[in-house]
């Protein structure tokens, strides 16, 4: 019984959505400027430009966040961050997530 309230709880913890606010339809929207580089379905033709297509939702929202807040510095796409709000970003990161 104790091993099943803590599976429970652990699963809890997994499915408490930390990206919740992300909306996948409206991050589908805001992607169209994306698209540009990083291909219409997340996969770029470029060898310069990385794939997000399928990419954890966590780890494109901390890059997101790192592009935009000068942490991460790239003179391509560090400008394509500066724009975005925190919600554009968790809207994003469910789109190229759920690639
Ligand atoms: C003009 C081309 C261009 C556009 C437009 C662009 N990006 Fe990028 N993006 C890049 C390049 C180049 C990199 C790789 C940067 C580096 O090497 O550090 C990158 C990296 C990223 C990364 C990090 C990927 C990783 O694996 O670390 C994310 C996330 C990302 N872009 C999201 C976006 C989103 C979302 C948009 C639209 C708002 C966007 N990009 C628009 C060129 C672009």
């Amino acid at each position: 019984m104790k091993k099943l309230m803590t599976a429970a709880a652990a699963l809890a913890l997994l499915s408490a959505p930390a990206f919740a606010a992300g909306d996948a339809e409206a991050g589908k929207a805001k992607s169209a400027v994306c698209a540009a580089c990083h291909g219409a379905e997340g996969i770029s033709a470029m060898d310069i430009y990385p794939n997000l297509a399928g990419q954890k939702a966590g780890y494109l929202v901390s890059q997101l966040k790192q592009f935009r807040d000068g942490e991460r510095s790239n003179p391509i796409m560090a400008p394509m961050a500066k724009p975005l709000s925190d919600q554009d970003i968790e809207d994003l990161a469910a789109y190229y997530s759920g690639l």
